[in-house]
This record gives structure tokens, C-alpha cells and sequence, in this order.
């Protein structure tokens, strides 16, 4: 039976006492830890980046599964991987070419780490089929990048069983933006395996209760 991966994304917990926050996460059931890099320019956000994906390393042994919403992040990957990351993630919006994008995957494995692809709502499966087998993770945004805490877009999740058809078995599908446990559940009947989960996780009251409605 295939394992749904739970990725509590600390863009929505409390930023004075993430040592904690994670460590809460981790014992609630929590398998990674979903970091959002944003740059102001791809997005119209600005959060976290390479020192606090260093200071996490120290804290948890958990997978630092690392989302970078960023323009050329084939700029930061050495520092991603120095910092401690675990999976790099970038956007295929991100890249000018596909050669910009098979070059940034094999920087991020190169490193040693998992790399991941994510698409923005706007992005159509069929763009990102030829890079299946060269990823370890695709991520389908399930909103517009950028805020945490809006609301899940239905038709994007509908782009998860076409990717499952074109993707080698072992390929992990994780969607990110407005899970909780009932989009949660539509993703994973869509084919998802692994869900990136904000404000349900670090805005409910019982983070336990929050991770086990997701599983
Ligand atoms: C949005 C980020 C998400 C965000 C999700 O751009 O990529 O990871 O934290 O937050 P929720 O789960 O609140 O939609
Ligand atoms: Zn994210």
C-alpha cells in the first residue's frame, strides 16, 4: 500500500519558535518538512531562505523538502544542498528552456538530493511529461504560488492522473496550496502521494488530529 508523505509547509507557523514547531509537526506524524523559499520575483511574496534551511538542519532529521519559488534557481542549489536540503523543488515557469531544466535537475542530483519540478495553476501537464523520469517529485500547485492560507483550485488537481499516466511508478506526486482533509482526500483518489499542508496543519489547534486527517 502506497503511503501518503505529509509535508507540513512552516510558511504558516510561527516563525519565533520554529524549533518547536517542528518538532511538533514531527511527533503528530510528520515525514517532511515543506520550506517556501520566495524571492519577490517570481512570486510577489518575499519568506525564508538559505540560513534558515541551515539552522532547521541542525534541529530535525526529518526530510527538508525545499519548494523554491525563485527566479534561475540554478543559482542557489549549491547552497540549498550546503544548507542541508534534502529535496529541491523548482518551477518550471522558473527556467527559460528545457535545457535550463534538465541543467538544473542535474545540479540538484548531482548534489546527492531528490529533485523536484512544480507547476503553477496555469502550467498544462503535457509541458512537463519529458522530465518525468528524470525527477524524483513533480508538485502541482493547487493555487497561485506566492500566500499561504487560500483556497484550493479544483481543476488543477485534475492534472494529477494525467501525470500519473506519463510518470514512472516510483515518481512522488505532491500537491501544495489549500489541502486539508477532504481536498486532501481528492488528491490522493486523484493519484497524489504526498501532500504539502500550511495553515490546516499550523493554524489548527491539535497538530496530531491535523497530520492524521491527512493520512
Ligand atoms: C504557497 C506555498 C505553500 C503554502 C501552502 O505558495 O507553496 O506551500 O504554504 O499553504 P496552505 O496549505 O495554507 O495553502
Ligand atoms: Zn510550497
Amino acid at each position: 500500500m502506497n503511503k501518503t508523505i505529509i509535508s507540513p509547509s512552516i510558511l504558516s507557523a510561527d516563525f519565533a519558535n520554529l524549533e518547536q514547531e517542528i518538532t511538533a509537526v514531527q511527533n503528530a506524524g510528520a515525514n517532511w518538512i515543506h520550506i517556501d523559499v520566495m524571492d519577490g520575483h517570481f512570486v510577489p511574496n518575499i519568506t525564508i531562505g538559505i540560513p534558515v534551511v541551515k539552522s532547521l538542519r541542525q534541529v530535525t532529521d526529518l526530510t527538508l523538502d525545499t519548494h523554491l519559488m525563485i527566479e534561475n534557481p540554478e543559482k542557489y542549489i549549491k547552497a540549498f544542498a550546503e544548507a542541508g536540503s534534502d529535496i529541491i523543488t523548482f518551477h518550471y515557469e522558473a527556467c527559460k528552456s528545457n535545457q535550463h531544466i534538465y541543467d538544473t535537475i542535474s545540479m540538484i542530483k548531482d548534489f546527492g538530493l531528490k529533485a523536484g519540478l512544480s507547476i503553477k495553476p496555469a502550467t498544462t501537464p503535457d509541458k512537463i511529461y519529458d522530465f518525468l523520469d528524470k525527477i524524483d517529485l513533480i508538485l502541482v500547485m493547487t493555487v497561485e504560488p506566492g500566500f499561504g492560507g487560500q483556497e484550493f483550485i479544483h481543476e488543477c488537481a485534475l492534472k494529477i492522473p494525467k501525470i500519473k499516466e506519463n510518470a514512472p511508478q516510483n515518481l512522488i506526486i505532491q500537491v501544495d496550496g489549500g489541502i486539508n482533509n477532504l481536498t486532501g482526500k481528492i488528491c490522493k483518489s486523484l493519484g497524489a502521494n504526498s501532500l504539502a499542508a500550511g495553515s490546516y496543519i499550523y493554524k489548527s489547534k491539535d497538530y496530531q488530529k491535523a497530520v492524521s486527517s491527512l493520512l
